[in-house]
Parts: structure tokens; C-alpha cells; sequence
């Protein structure tokens, strides 16, 4: 076991566009399950665009991350240590760790650690059937009801969100559009 936790903290709040001294990378102590908790080892970390806006000190939908924080991101990680007996060592589970090595969590409370089906690339949970892939989903069929025959236009239509609301628009047999920053986004 490691003796020590790499942690990416936001060591200021950027003006403009985050840049090397956004952030800080800080060596906390190892951190220990308490009763039915996990111990997770982060896997896959999660950069999106709504990072920005956690960065800003105000609130939304959730509350700004802190000065000396760990930077707030969705994680793909192995149960590595659990005293919770729905988790093994070695299970696959997403959640919301942040950008650091480890991680403890329970199995409860908001955005709670699941366990991920095998069969899957583990990946895929922070993209396009994660938070992103789900945004395009709910947001084109419950907001938009799209109808074939119907033309749909989709702006980041190389991101993470528009390609899959892109996807979901052409097997709802609709003419898609897509707008992205130059030839080789657009091919
Ligand atoms: N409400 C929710 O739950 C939710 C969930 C997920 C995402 N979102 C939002 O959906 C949007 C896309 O997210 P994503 O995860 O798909 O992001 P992404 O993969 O990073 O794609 C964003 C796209 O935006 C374009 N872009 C980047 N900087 C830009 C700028 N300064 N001006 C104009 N366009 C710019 C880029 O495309 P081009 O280079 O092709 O222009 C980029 O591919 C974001 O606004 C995000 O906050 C919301």
C-alpha cells in the first residue's frame, strides 16, 4: 500500500482559463475506511467542462470546491480495501473521488459508489454512459422529442455530450447537423 495520497488540489481560483498555477499537487496521508466504508484506487478521472464553474465561488448546483480542496471529478476506481459487505476487493466502481490517487466513500448518500457491470469498458462510465452520455439522452428524448424526418442541429457535436446526442438523433431517424471547430472534429 502506498505511504502516501497524490492529491490534485486547486491551489487558486483562475481568472480566465485555468493554468499551471490553478492547480496543486499535494501528498496527504493514506486515508482509512471507517465502518462500511471503501477504500477505492482511482482508475479513470473525469475532466469536463462543468469542472470550471466548481472552480468559481459561487454557488450552483453544487457548491464551489474549496481553496486547498481536492479538485472535484467523476472516478472510475477498484475497491482496493471494504468493510461493507456489498463490495469485494477488486470490484469496479464509479463515483465521485476527484482528481487523487484514493479515495474513501460509503455506499450511500449523493452521487453514491456503484458497482459497474462487467462487459463493459470501465471507461465508458465517465462518458458515454456517464454523466455525458446521460445528458444527451435525457436531454434530446425528454426535452427535445425528436421525431423522424426532423432535423437536428447539435453544436460540440465532437464532445462528449454532443456525439452521443448526435448518435441518439440519427437512430431516431432524424437528419442530424453537427457544429465542430474545424476539419478533422468535422470528419
Ligand atoms: N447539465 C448537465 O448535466 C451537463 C452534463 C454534461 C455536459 N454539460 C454541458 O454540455 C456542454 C458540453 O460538455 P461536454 O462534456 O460534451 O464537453 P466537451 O467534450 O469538452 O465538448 C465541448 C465542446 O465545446 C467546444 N468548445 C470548447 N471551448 C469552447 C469555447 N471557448 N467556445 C465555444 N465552444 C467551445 C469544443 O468543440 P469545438 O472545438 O468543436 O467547438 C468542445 O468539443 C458543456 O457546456 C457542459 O457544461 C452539461
Amino acid at each position: 500500500m502506498n505511504e502516501f495520497n497524490r492529491q490534485w488540489v486547486l491551489a487558486q481560483r483562475p481568472v480566465g482559463l485555468p493554468n499551471a498555477d490553478t492547480f496543486r499537487l499535494d501528498e496527504a496521508p493514506m486515508p482509512t475506511p471507517g465502518d462500511g466504508e471503501l477504500l477505492i484506487k482511482t482508475r479513470w478521472l473525469s475532466f469536463d467542462p462543468t469542472q470550471r464553474g466548481w472552480m468559481e465561488d459561487r454557488e450552483s448546483y453544487m457548491p464551489p470546491v474549496q481553496i486547498g480542496e481536492v479538485m472535484r471529478a467523476g472516478t472510475v476506481g477498484e475497491v482496493v480495501e471494504s468493510n461493507n459487505p456489498d463490495f469485494k476487493v477488486g470490484d469496479i466502481v464509479q463515483g465521485s473521488g476527484g482528481w487523487q490517487e484514493f479515495f474513501v466513500a460509503n455506499a450511500g448518500g449523493f452521487m453514491p459508489v456503484q458497482k459497474l457491470p462487467e462487459g463493459v469498458p470501465p471507461s465508458w462510465f465517465l462518458g458515454v454512459l456517464g454523466v455525458t452520455g446521460i445528458t444527451a439522452y435525457f436531454g434530446l428524448l425528454d426535452l427535445g422529442e425528436p421525431e423522424p424526418g426532423q432535423t437536428v442541429l447539435v453544436s460540440g457535436a465532437a464532445g462528449a455530450t454532443g456525439s452521443v446526442a448526435a448518435q441518439i438523433a440519427r437512430i431516431k431517424g432524424c437528419r442530424v447537423i453537427g457544429i465542430a471547430g474545424g476539419p478533422e472534429k468535422c470528419a
